[in-house]
């Protein structure tokens, strides 16, 4: 049994991007009985940038429901709140004693969230620059042995093994489980209202979760069709509403709009209703779900806490470990 680890950020509410693309592989994975999955939403580095405390709880819950939402058996996984075993920061504080500035400076994600800042040296906090060692911590923390990552997180789990060797070699004790990354790309793409990638910085995603007022709303004025008369023959790929239909609805679905678009009588508005109506009901369940969460946070809490209490155990074990190595006592 493999012990797998993964951090979900928590920027808000999940997108059809996020969730097609990233959140639904993952609960497979999760689900499959042949893995132990830790899985955490990564509260506690959301602080780098978040700085008002409804907005953080919010994303926390927004996530939290939306995986629960797909299917996360949070029996099967430990499912927590990074924030609720705060044992990541103390470790963290350790393995910032064992690395060196100079690499950390290295960081491509410091460099590239520094480099956007309006007022440069002055706005980034020392969060945001040690924000590795906290990542290493969490992963180190639970022994875990593989850690599914995006490409842009590869350079922090490089640092994650460092650490790890650069406390082992100091100490000549070996209290960790080197952890190997699974690089994950996205299988697929999800296109946003606009074509481009659906992101939530271009402002082109798709809320599944929306109400179905909503949805229409977003759908008819945020996706541009052009004006081709009704009954002339019309290019299916030159906006994405066939794509996304393809999605939602299935190739074989999505075939058959582009033919009857091809041929004519069948304009972009029946296209969008059609995408529309799937959305709708392809997502029923999970928008009823999400909702029923979203207005029990007290039972949302009751399900991370239950996480939390799981992965402190973990935890305390191999925070003991480093703590004797390292010449405190044991707690
Ligand atoms: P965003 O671009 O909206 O800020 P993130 O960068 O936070 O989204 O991505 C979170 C996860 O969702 C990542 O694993 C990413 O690969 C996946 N993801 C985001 N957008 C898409 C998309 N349009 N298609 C497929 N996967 C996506
Ligand atoms: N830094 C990761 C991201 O931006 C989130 C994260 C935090 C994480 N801690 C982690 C991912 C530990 C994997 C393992 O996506």
């Amino acid at each position: 049994m493999a012990r797998i680890l993964t951090g979900i950020q928590a920027t808000g509410i999940p997108h059809l991007g996020n969730l097609l693309g990233a959140i639904r592989p993952a609960i497979s994975q999760a689900n499959d009985p042949d893995n132990e999955s830790f899985l955490f939403i990564a509260d506690m580095h959301s602080l780098t940038q978040i700085k008002d405390a409804n907005t953080l709880r919010d994303n926390t819950y927004a996530v939290a429901a939306a995986w629960l939402a797909f299917g996360l058996d949070a029996r099967r996984s430990v499912f927590y709140r990074q924030s609720d075993v705060p044992q990541a920061a103390e470790l963290a504080w350790y393995l910032n004693c064992f690395f060196p500035v100079s690499r950390l400076e290295l960081a491509h994600s410091f460099k590239d969230k520094t480099a956007n800042l309006k007022d440069g040296a002055a706005s980034v906090n020392t969060g945001l620059f040690t924000y590795p060692m906290l990542m290493s911590a969490d992963i180190l923390l639970y022994d875990a042995e593989f850690v599914p990552v995006g490409k842009d997180q590869m350079q922090h789990l490089e640092f994650t093994r460092d650490v790890a060797k650069r406390l082992h070699n100091a100490m000549q004790t070996e209290v960790f489980v080197l952890p190997e990354a699974v690089t994950q790309e996205s299988v697929m793409l999800v296109p946003g209202l606009d074509g481009e990638k659906m992101s939530k910085s271009r402002d082109n995603t798709l809320n599944i979760f929306d109400d179905p007022k909503a949805l229409k709303k977003r759908i008819n004025k945020e996706i541009e069709t052009d004006a081709t008369a009704l009954e002339d023959p019309k290019d299916p790929d030159s906006n994405p509403v066939t794509r996304l239909y393809a999605l939602v609805a299935g190739d074989a679905a999505a075939a058959h709009m582009a033919d009857q678009l091809r041929a004519g009588g069948y304009g972009w508005g029946h296209a969008k209703k059609a995408l529309l109506e799937a959305v709708v009901d392809g997502f029923s369940t999970e928008r009823d779900e999400y909702n029923r969460w979203m207005a029990d946070r007290g039972a949302l809490d009751a399900e991370l806490h239950a996480g939390a209490q799981r992965a402190a155990e973990v935890a305390h074990g191999v925070l003991n470990r480093v703590r004797v190595a390292l010449g405190y006592g044991a707690l």
